[in-house]
C-alpha cells in the first residue's frame, strides 16, 4: 500500500487515501514478532511533530521503548499498580480480572511503545501532545503498522519513581503510551455513533 505521506499536495486533488487512513485505523491488540525499524519510528515521530500546537509551543518529547522484557515488566507493574486505584477510581474495576490475569499484557506483546510526554503544563499542552499521538497512529496505519493508546499505562508512567528510572524530567507528563507493531490481524471497525450536532446557526 502507498503511504501517501510523500506525495505533493495538488489542487484538486481528492485525498481518497486520507479517508482510507482515517476511516480503516483500528486499535490492534495483536502484533506479530517483527520490530519495527528505527527509521519507521523516526518517521511517525517526524509525522507527530507535524501537528498543531498552541503558539507552536510544541510542547511534547517522546520516549521509545523497543525491550520486551521491559514491556513486559512494565506491564506487570502498571497492573498492580492499576489494581491499588481499584477503590479511587471505580471505572478502573471492570478490569479487575484482566489487571489479575498473569497472562494479560496491557500493551499486548507488542515490540514497540512510543510515550508521548507534554514537557510544561501550559494550558494546551496536552492537546497538543494528542494532536501529535493522532498524527502518529494515522500515519503508522498508512505504513500497515497497527498501534493502540494504552491508556493504562499512564498512570504507572507517570510515577516518580517510573520517570527517575526513565531518566525522563519530573515534570514532564506522560500524555499518549502508544504501542506499535504489525498487526497479526486487522480487527474490524468499531461502530461510531453519528455525530450530535448541538447547534448550526
Ligand atoms: C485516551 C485513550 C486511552 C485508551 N486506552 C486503551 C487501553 O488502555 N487499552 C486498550 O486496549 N485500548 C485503549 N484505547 C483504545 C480504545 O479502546 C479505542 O480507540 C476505541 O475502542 C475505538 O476503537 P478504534 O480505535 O479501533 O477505532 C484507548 C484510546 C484512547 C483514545
Amino acid at each position: 500500500m502507498s503511504t501517501g505521506v510523500d506525495k505533493p499536495i495538488q489542487k484538486g486533488w481528492i485525498s481518497v487515501e486520507l479517508h482510507e487512513v482515517i476511516n480503516n485505523r483500528r486499535s490492534v491488540r495483536s502484533y506479530t514478532d517483527t520490530n519495527v525499524d528505527k527509521a519507521i519510528i523516526e518517521r511517525l515521530l517526524n509525522s507527530a511533530i507535524q501537528a498543531p500546537s498552541a503558539m507552536n509551543s510544541q510542547p511534547w518529547a517522546y520516549a521509545v521503548i523497543q525491550d520486551v522484557t521491559l514491556l513486559k515488566e512494565y506491564s506487570d507493574r502498571s497492573k498492580h499498580f492499576l489494581l491499588s486505584l481499584l477503590d479511587q477510581v471505580p471505572q478502573l474495576n471492570k478490569y479487575k480480572a484482566a489487571f489479575e490475569n498473569p497472562e494479560f499484557n496491557i500493551f499486548y506483546n507488542a515490540q514497540s511503545l512510543i510515550i508521548i510526554f507534554a514537557k510544561s503544563k501550559d494550558l494546551h499542552s496536552n492537546e497538543d501532545c494528542c494532536l501529535a499521538a493522532q498524527n502518529l497512529m494515522l500515519t503508522a496505519h498508512s505504513l500497515t503498522l497497527g498501534t493502540c493508546w494504552i491508556g493504562f499505562a499512564r498512570p504507572f508512567l507517570n510515577l516518580p519513581e517510573v520517570k527517575e528510572e526513565l531518566n525522563i524530567p519530573i515534570a514532564y507528563e506522560a500524555i499518549a503510551p502508544i504501542i506499535v507493531g504489525y498487526p497479526q490481524v486487522n480487527p474490524p471497525a468499531v461502530p461510531r455513533k453519528a455525530p450530535e450536532i448541538l447547534f448550526w446557526k
